[in-house]
């Protein structure tokens, strides 16, 4: 049984691809120093899968914790690189703290796979590499923009940095996942999007305002040039998503790959505006959401979806599941963490 180290795995997207890595019938350690996750995701990826993963709480800035970690591991076959902080407005207001957190862990995970007689990495990256993108639907070969927000800029200074490694430690093998934008719960809801304190994404704050956290969910701006005048996303199931990370993987456990370096976006190439999320919301719970439109968001783009036919035709991967079917996860998943609360 291959094993795997999913670094960040008791995180949003972390957790459900343990799940799907366990499924698959990986072996599973995870890394995580629990600053935006919780220890009980634990117990609740047991209750899944009925199989509890090997943890360790592990601050990666720790260089020499990570050599020893390697050292006490060299029989890990392949790497899910997910630990970083990944607030865009906490990075505006604290830039230092994300490029220590999100560039110096990857430096030193890297310098630990280059010592393997051979690795398989896995790099969660996200569409923010994009900016407002020139063309629509996003092929992997759209141009990287100028980052809008220091966490964005650790996405393409990561990217760059395992490129350049790849380059030169023909070992090394290498996917960059460019997510669009994952919402949504395991069906069990057991795991799902946890923000602390008031959620910066439109999902969980429209399950929050639902639920009766939040008093009302502000629509930033509806005076854009789209169809409802509200921006447009590229919203994918976490499931779905998650599922994607073990095919990547596999690609590269079975030599699959083109190169020893590549990107892939990960969406469900359709368009779905702020509106039509909240009629989706609306839809599958039966509630009426109570929103208000309120000024722009700086730093939001009009639109972003994403091209999958790389995803689709190389990978084989496709998502599966609908905008329906992720607002019904994640309220599932709100009403079931604040019933015991
Ligand atoms: C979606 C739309 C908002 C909240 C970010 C990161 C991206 C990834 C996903 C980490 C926008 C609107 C939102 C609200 C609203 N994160 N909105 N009211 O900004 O597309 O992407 O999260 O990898 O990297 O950039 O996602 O959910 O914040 O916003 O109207 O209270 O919902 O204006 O149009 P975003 P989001």
């Amino acid at each position: 049984m291959d094993k795997i180290l999913v670094t960040g795995g008791l995180g949003f997207i972390g957790s459900h691809t343990v799940v799907e890595l366990q499924n698959s019938g990986y072996e599973v350690v995870i890394i995580d120093d629990l600053s935006n996750s919780s220890i009980d995701i634990l117990d609740r990826i047991t209750t899944i899968t009925g199989i509890r993963p090997q943890f360790e709480q592990l601050d990666l800035k720790e260089k020499t914790k990570v050599s020893s970690f390697f050292k006490n591991h060299n029989d890990i076959k392949g790497i899910i690189h997910f630990a970083a902080s990944k607030a865009v407005g906490e990075s505006v207001e604290n830039p230092l703290m994300y490029y220590e957190n999100n560039i110096n862990t990857l430096v030193y995970v890297l310098q630990e796979l280059k010592k393997l007689d051979h690795a398989n990495f896995i790099f969660s990256s996200s569409c923010t590499v994009y900016g407002q993108a020139d063309e629509l639907p996003i092929t992997e070969n759209a141009p990287v923009k100028k980052a809008e927000s220091p966490y964005g800029n650790t996405k393409q200074i990561g990217e760059e940095i395992i490129s350049d490694t790849c380059k030169v430690n023909p070992k090394l093998k290498s996917i960059a996942l460019r997510y669009f934008n994952p919402i949504g719960a395991h069906d069990s809801a057991n795991i799902g999007e946890l923000p602390i304190g008031v959620p910066q994404n439109l999902v969980p704050f429209i399950t929050q305002t639902a639920i009766g956290l939040r008093d009302q969910l502000s629509v930033f701006g509806n005076d854009y040039p789209t169809p409802d005048g509200t921006c447009i996303r590229d919203y994918i199931h976490v499931v779905d998503l998650a599922k994607a990370h073990v095919v990547a993987l596999e690609r590269l456990l079975q030599n699959k790959n083109e190169s020893n370096y590549e990107t892939f976006n990960l969406g469900t190439g359709k368009g779905s505006s702020v509106l039509e999320v909240i009629q989706s919301f609306e839809r599958v719970s039966g509630q009426k959401l109570n929103y208000k439109i309120a000024d722009r968001r700086a730093g939001d783009v009009i639109a972003a979806y994403a091209d999958t036919s790389k995803a689709n035709n190389e990978l084989g991967w496709k998502a599966q599941l609908t905008l329906d079917d992720a607002m019904k996860s994640a309220w599932k998943w709100e009403q079931n963490i604040r019933k015991n609360a």
